[in-house]
């Protein structure tokens, strides 16, 4: 199974792609945990990303379709998601070509709907792991010790772009070139909505239907 998760910052890609994985043994490729480690480990593509990551814009297309394209190779037979990518009309153009040379196609997108309002509160309150990047909120999905990790027991971490100004930025670039992914899609796919405002259990639970009947098909 391939899919492409869509949806603005903060909707809970990550959180829903933890659960996701673990019940349909799926690579989990996302394009925003993949630069972050480039930028950790110092690399070209780490240094070339961290002025654009640093104030909410985009990473060019370009450099983001190398990374993906390449990513995505490695996947297992029980197949991959995509989790932030693509975010661009044109990323999405080349993803289609690079699925058509393997003579492979997305199985289902799914667009997690939420306003922007939840969204400001969601990520001033996201805390994550940088040992193992489980994602908590303060008041959400806290951790069961404050500020460690429950799976790990690491200090947890605030996302530097998580500053309201930096958040506003990504806002922004998500409505002008991401929204336009999803209407990419609906020209020739089926786009699946979901509420992703609800609490992230029902989220799943609406996440799964759709899944569990793919996967049976
Ligand atoms: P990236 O890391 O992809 O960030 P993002 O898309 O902005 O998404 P987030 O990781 O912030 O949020 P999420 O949807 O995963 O939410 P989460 O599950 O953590 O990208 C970072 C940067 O990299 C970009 O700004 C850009 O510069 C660059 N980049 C990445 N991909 C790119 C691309 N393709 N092209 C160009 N540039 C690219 O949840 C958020 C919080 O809410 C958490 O605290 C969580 O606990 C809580 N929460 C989650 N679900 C719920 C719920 N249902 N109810 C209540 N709380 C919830």
């Amino acid at each position: 199974m391939r899919v492409v998760l869509l949806g603005a910052p903060g909707a809970g890609k990550g959180t829903q792609c933890k659960r996701i994985v673990d019940r349909y043994g799926l690579l989990h490729l996302s394009s925003g945990d993949i630069l972050r480690k480039e930028r950790t480990a110092a690399t070209e593509l780490g240094r070339k990303a961290q002025s654009y990551m640093d104030s909410g814009e985009l990473v060019p297309d370009q450099l983001i379709v190398e990374m993906m394209t390449k990513a995505m190779r490695n996947d297992p037979d029980a197949g991959y998601i995509l989790d932030g990518f693509p975010r661009t009309v044109n990323q999405a153009v080349e993803l289609d070509k690079a699925l058509e040379g393997n003579c492979e196609d997305i199985d289902a997108i799914l667009n997690l709907e939420i306003d922007d309002k939840l969204v400001i509160e969601r990520m001033s309150g996201r805390r994550s792991c940088p040992k193992c990047g489980a994602v908590y909120h303060i008041k959400n999905l806290r951790p069961k010790v404050d500020d460690k990790c429950d799976i790990d027991g690491t200090t947890l971490v605030q996302r530097p772009d998580d500053n309201s100004d930096v958040v506003s930025n990504r806002l922004k670039a998500y409505h002008q070139q991401t929204e336009p992914v999803a209407a990419y899609f609906r020209n020739n796919r089926t786009v699946y909505d979901i509420d992703a405002s609800k609490d992230p259990d029902k989220v799943s639970v609406l996440i799964f239907e759709k899944l569990d009947a793919l996967a049976k098909s």
